[in-house]
């Protein structure tokens, strides 16, 4: 499936797989999004920012994934955990801004 990064230096579009974690993608497309613990919701480091419409798309985030966001400056309404969203052929053509 098609799945869009927004970054600083332009767009960028990846070849997502479906049951992989929103990070690999990223990382794989050579996203600067470090994911630090490994997908373990403790870093943080995974930010990105959905469209609106894309955010009602995925799963809705778990509340210790809604703890974490909140300490992250630069969270909006639409901000998520890469590493919590897992694709799936429905998400195609998903759209995240890379902060
Ligand atoms: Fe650490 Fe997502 S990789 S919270």
């Amino acid at each position: 499936m098609r799945i869009v990064f927004v970054g600083r230096d332009g767009t960028a579009e990846a070849e997502g797989r479906p049951g992989e974690r929103l990070l690999d993608t990223a990382q794989r497309a050579g996203q600067p999004l470090e994911g630090t613990c490994g997908g373990d919701m403790a870093c943080a480091t995974c930010h990105l920012i959905l469209s609106p419409e894309d955010f009602a798309r995925v799963p809705p985030a778990a509340a210790e994934e809604e703890d974490l966001l909140d300490l992250v400056p630069g969270t909006v309404r639409t901000s998520r955990l890469a590493c919590q969203i897992v694709l799936t052929e429905a998400l195609d053509g998903l759209t995240a801004r890379v902060p």
